[in-house]
């Protein structure tokens, strides 16, 4: 089989891996991306609704899920939202900010995906698509890369190939698998930013209010996102419910306040005090949520006719509790297929933060075995963190690779 020689093999054409490539061959390193898929960046193709979230304002480790959240600090403070922004600039790419500092495309995802190649060119990347990876070795000259047409060497191999996210668009954990060939530890991989699912009854309460979406506040343990809710056929949704599931593990619970700011119980008592015993307790509630909820709430207290006046001390209380601390169990995610990012990952404390090399392999300029991007264990929230990560750890690498 026909042996090609270079200084840097990436594997993955995504957004950490492009990066890196095309800082590498700015140093004037001879770098070559390979592939499976037949185009660069398919992720960011179809990312924020195709405008791409492509980086966020409020770029802190906080926003950061990781055994070591501060393992991102080094490559986040050293190419940061602003840095990528510059690179926009210079290719005249319009953005905006949308909410919470989330900074999207003003035309398309597309732009940033033919910034990418254009840079690449520039910097005289060679990119081989449809070029899927096989065995993965140590070599004498570093390491060996066999494909369907050939094996590839070079003394600096990056791995930018992702996480399980979507195999529809290429996914396939290939990553953790080289991590675990050459002894390195992976954080068990597990679906993040995903919508969460229920069974039997409760699968049925939310079918009943598919489509519906309002203001929440979603919690698991101390962490808490106020945000969009959304009722789906099979569970939850939204940007709240995503955000927490990235925390959220299988059997535990979590609770939700589906009208933030008004203390229910409180409001309904009021109120039933004050002389508006005769009015309804849907209509009472359909002033602090959506119609469909109020009513979907009072049904279940078994007040759907009721007006205020009939409703007894403990039903007001039930009435709070459903509405201002709804606690469930979602019995799963909708997993893999749709989870907009992996959680979990090659552990941080396997690789260097200023490089991303890992430490357990022979490293240093111009050599050893690197990890960028979703593969570590690095997944930030929902709102462009993701993308910030992938470009900052493929800058970090391309500076050494
Ligand atoms: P990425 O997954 O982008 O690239 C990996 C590459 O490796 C792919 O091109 C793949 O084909 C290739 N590969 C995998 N296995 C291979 C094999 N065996 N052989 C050869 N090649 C192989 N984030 C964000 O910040 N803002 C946003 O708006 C969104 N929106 C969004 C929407 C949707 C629908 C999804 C699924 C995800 C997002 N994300 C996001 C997350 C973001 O897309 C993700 O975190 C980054 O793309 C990760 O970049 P990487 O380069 O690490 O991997």
């Amino acid at each position: 089989m026909a042996m090609e020689n270079y200084d840097v093999i990436v594997l993955g054409a995504g957004a950490a891996g492009m990066m890196c490539a095309i800082e590498a061959g700015r140093r004037g390193r001879r770098v070559v991306v390979l592939d499976h898929a037949q185009a660069i960046g398919e992720k960011i193709r179809i990312s924020g609704g195709g405008r791409c979230n492509f980086t966020n304002l409020h770029c802190a480790p906080d926003r950061f899920i990781s055994e070591n959240p501060r393992f991102a600090v080094s490559a986040l403070s050293r190419f940061t939202p602003e840095d990528f922004i510059a690179r926009l600039d210079a290719h005249a790419i319009a953005f905006h900010e949308k909410t919470l500092g989330q900074l999207f495309c003003d035309g398309s995802a597309r732009e940033v995906i033919a910034m990418l190649a254009r840079d690449a060119a520039a910097a005289g990347v060679s990119v081989r698509l449809g070029t899927a990876v096989g065995e993965v070795a140590a070599g004498a000259g570093g390491y060996e890369v066999t494909t369907p047409v050939g094996v590839f060497s070079a003394p600096s191999l990056v791995v930018a190939t992702g996480g399980k996210s979507i195999p529809k668009m290429g996914a396939t954990g290939i990553g953790y698998a080289i991590a675990e060939r050459f002894g390195l530890r992976v954080v068990a991989p597990r679906p993040g930013l995903v919508p969460l699912t229920f069974e039997g009854a409760l699968k049925n309460m939310a079918a009943g209010l598919a489509g519906l979406s309002l203001d929440a506040v979603v919690t698991h343990g101390a962490t808490r996102f106020r945000e969009g809710l959304l009722f789906t056929h099979r569970g939850l949704s939204g940007p709240s419910i995503l955000q927490i599931s990235s925390f959220w593990r299988e059997g535990e619970a979590i609770a939700i306040d589906l009208a933030p700011g008004h203390d229910v119980a409180a409001t309904i008592g009021e109120a039933r005090g004050a002389g508006a015993g005769r009015q309804k307790v849907v209509t009472a509630l359909g002033a602090l949520m959506p119609r469909r909820l109020a009513e979907q709430i009072a049904a279940e207290a078994g007040a759907a006719l009721s007006n205020l006046a009939d409703l007894t001390s403990r039903q007001i209380v039930g009435l709070g509790t459903a509405t201002n601390h709804w606690r469930v169990t979602p019995s799963g995610s909708e997993g893999w297929r749709t989870a907009e990012v992996t959680v979990g990952g090659v552990a941080t404390s396997e690789l260097d933060q200023r490089t991303m090399a890992a430490r357990a392999r022979p490293h240093g300029p111009g050599f050893g075995l690197y990890f960028i991007g979703e593969v570590v264990d690095v997944t930030g929230w929902l709102g462009g963190y993701n993308f910030q990560w992938a470009w900052s750890s493929g800058w970090a690498a391309g500076q050494v690779v």
